[in-house]
């Protein structure tokens, strides 16, 4: 087969080994001249044919035919495999140029922080802070507080019942504390008077959400215990408080509100500067529970509280919604 063009087949081979653009490309070319079918190959074959003299000039020029190839495959696949590995390279390069990524800096949520304010000033009138459950027995949750089981004021509150702590026990013994007064009769009953307690925690109510209710909010109960506290010590004692973490000119205001576990009670109302915002319930201590505490009504009496945090909060910071608190937005939170 001396018609193969031989220079045409080196031609053509050389074009395509220079045009492929990557590997896998040229690894075809070369299949293409030195496969089992391929150009060279089939050069090579058709020089059984010839005659000695004939076979050995074809010879010769089919070597040189495939040293030219082979040198422009080498040096094509260099090129490429260099390529590919600049490709590799700049994937995994490391730009030590980029500024870091530095951890974004928390801080304590404006609910935590209020709580921490009121505990300190606490502190400081001699109030020793405590933390109790938030599933209560029903029992310290209403009936230790002048709620008897027929009290219709406890479904205006009642919020989650859940499985009886002790085994077998009644359906209805264990609840989400709607408040932070059955703390009073479980602090009385663990020590004898004097008493000077706060409690901060979590409550729970049945409650639809609007500005300045969520069925989740914070209180932090008050109590006073001691042989000869007034009315007026309570009033003394939460205006200080209100002075210290709402700012010196805050006034409060006393009105007449009922309470079952308190007698007289009141309602206590802060002035923001456009309107009077309640912040809590108190009242004296009812003898009823100070009996359910284990203390004699006849020898002590006291004051009781309980403040909500979240209504503190706003006052302090000037906010208008109280679901703010619980919505979780970075962009609010980072504000404090
Ligand atoms: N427990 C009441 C509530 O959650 C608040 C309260 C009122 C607490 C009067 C008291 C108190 O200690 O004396 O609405």
């Amino acid at each position: 087969m001396t018609d193969v063009d031989l220079d045409a087949v080196v031609a053509d081979g050389l074009a395509a080994v220079a045009a492929a653009p990557d590997l896998d490309a040229l690894d075809t070319a070369v299949g293409g001249l030195f496969g089992r079918r391929g150009a060279v190959s089939a050069v090579q074959r058709s020089l059984g044919r010839l005659d000695e003299a004939a076979r050995r000039e074809r010879g010769r020029a089919v070597n040189d035919a495939r040293a030219r190839l082979q040198t422009a495959i080498a040096e094509r696949r260099a090129v490429l495999e260099d390529q590919r590995d600049r490709v590799v390279l700049a994937a995994e390069a490391v730009d030590v140029t980029l500024p870091p990524r530095t951890p974004r800096r928390g801080s304590l949520h404006p609910i935590t922080e209020t709580v921490e304010a009121l505990v300190d000033v606490f502190a400081g009138l001699g109030y020793t802070a405590l933390s109790g459950p938030e599933a209560e027995s029903e029992w310290f949750n209403f009936t230790a507080l002048n709620l008897p089981r027929d009290h219709p004021a406890r479904s205006e509150e009642d919020t989650i019942y859940l499985e009886p702590l002790t085994p077998g026990g009644p359906a209805w013994s264990t609840l989400l504390r709607t408040s932070t007064s059955p703390m009073q009769v479980r602090t009385m009953l663990a020590t004898p008077p004097p008493l000077h307690v706060v409690v901060p925690g979590r409550v729970f109510r049945q409650d639809t959400p609007d500005a300045t209710h969520t069925p989740v909010f914070h209180q932090i109960e008050g109590l006073s215990v001691d042989t000869d506290i007034s009315m007026a010590d309570l009033r003394g004692t939460l205006a200080a408080v209100a002075r210290a973490v709402l700012g010196p000119a805050t006034r409060i205001r006393l009105l007449p509100d009922h309470f079952p576990f308190t007698e007289p009670s009141c309602q206590v109302e802060a002035w923001d500067g456009t309107r009077w915002l309640e912040l809590l319930g108190a009242g004296m201590v009812h003898p009823t529970v100070l009996e359910a505490g284990g203390y004699d009504p006849e020898a002590v009496g006291g004051f009781a509280f309980g403040i909500g945090i979240e209504r503190v909060a706003m006052l302090r910071y000037g906010i208008d919604d109280l679901r703010l608190f619980s919505d979780n937005d970075l962009r609010f939170l980072a504000a404090f």
